[in-house]
């Protein structure tokens, strides 16, 4: 086992490299070179984040591993190449895709993520589990955002590799990304070693929205103090970053971001007609349980307060004794 996982480390760090040459140094790589200009990925990032490209055709990564002496079965087993699903041999895995390497919290590359140029399906396709590539323990670019996580005490996350990188240009150096999986309750408390205070930083969409509310929890569990920074809606942090700039990325949507529990009840408000009673009673009774999990009593008055002063027909003593019949039930 510990022989085949250095193969495969070998085999990746090789194909990182392959790919990396072919974006940089052919033909074949213009194309792609192209593609990454127009999206705003300059050759300084590309060279941080060994992006690559890997060609149209079918075993290109197939021979130079061949001809390296791998093994091939296992080659395929590390999730680097196919079987060909008739007659013998092996096919390449990416083809004509944009490479992004994905490295553990040492720098080592344990698989890939590849984009398509075009409209071709899947958009992304990203290395399997293996020996090496556990997904609910990996976020993308840990090894180069964790010592600026560490200094500046906080880490970004967010959902792609593409924002990841925009961040990057902003001068945001401590995100990373889940890679479009829901995060985990391992991926919480790996954050939570390094820094306590976390950024979510997704889409703009209702799949991005949704999926930080889920994070808050998770991450809270593990310790971590979270905010969420809000993007428009529809724009995710990569197209905000090529609209509008870095600074305002920066400016409009990091710095600002809400504590959790703001961000919960703008959230959760989505759901209910703010002009109609009914509503309106069933909000604030919704609202009034989530701010009943805040562990301060500060905290607790903070939101409660800002309820009150938002529904001036709800008087605050009634707010608060809603409150306290939660505090009793747990
Ligand atoms: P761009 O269109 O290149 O800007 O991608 P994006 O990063 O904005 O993609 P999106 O918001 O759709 O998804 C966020 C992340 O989820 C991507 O970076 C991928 O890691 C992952 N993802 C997106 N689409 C797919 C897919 O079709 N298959 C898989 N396996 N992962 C995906
Ligand atoms: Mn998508
Ligand atoms: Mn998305
Ligand atoms: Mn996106
Ligand atoms: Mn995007």
């Amino acid at each position: 086992q510990q022989q085949e996982k250095s193969a495969l480390l070998k085999a990746h760090e090789f194909a990182a490299k392959l790919y990396n040459y072919i974006l940089g140094n052919t033909d074949q790589g213009k194309v792609a070179l192209e593609y990454l200009r127009s999206r705003g990925v300059s050759d300084k990032l590309i060279e941080t984040f060994q992006i690559g490209y890997a060609p149209a055709m079918w075993d290109t990564l197939v021979k130079q591993l061949e001809k390296r002496g791998f093994d091939l079965a296992l080659m395929e087993k590390g999730g680097l190449i196919s079987a060909r699903s008739e007659g013998d041999g092996y096919l390449d895995k990416f083809r004509e895709r944009i490479i992004f390497p994905i490295c553990d919290a040492s720098g080592k590359v344990i698989g890939f993520g590849g984009r398509a140029m075009g409209d071709a399906q899947p958009k992304y396709l990203n290395s399997p589990e293996t020996v090496l590539f556990n997904k609910s323990r990996t976020l993308y670019n840990m090894h180069l955002a964790k010592p600026n996580v560490r200094k500046l005490q906080k880490t970004v996350i967010f959902e792609g590799y593409m924002d990841v990188i925009k961040a990057w240009e902003a001068g945001v150096l401590n995100g990373v990304a889940t890679m479009g999986t829901a995060l985990t309750k391992e991926h919480a408390g790996l954050l939570n070693r390094n820094s306590e205070q976390i950024v979510l930083c997704y889409d703009g969409d209702s799949a991005g929205q949704s999926a930080a509310f889920k994070s808050i929890p998770l991450l809270e569990e593990a310790g971590c103090r979270v905010n969420v920074a809000m993007l428009p809606d529809g724009r995710d942090p990569d197209d905000y970053v090529s609209n509008f700039g870095f600074e305002r990325f920066v400016r409009e949507i990091v710095e600002p971001a809400v504590p959790s529990m703001k961000y919960k009840l703008l959230y959760i408000r989505k759901n209910f007609k703010m002009h109609e009673d009914g509503d309106r009673v069933r909000y604030l009774q919704t609202a009034i349980k989530s701010i009943a999990g805040l562990a301060s009593p500060i905290e607790r008055e903070h939101y409660l307060k800002q309820l009150s002063s938002e529904f001036p027909e709800s008087s605050f003593e009634a707010l608060k004794q809603d409150l306290s019949e939660h505090l009793l039930q747990s």
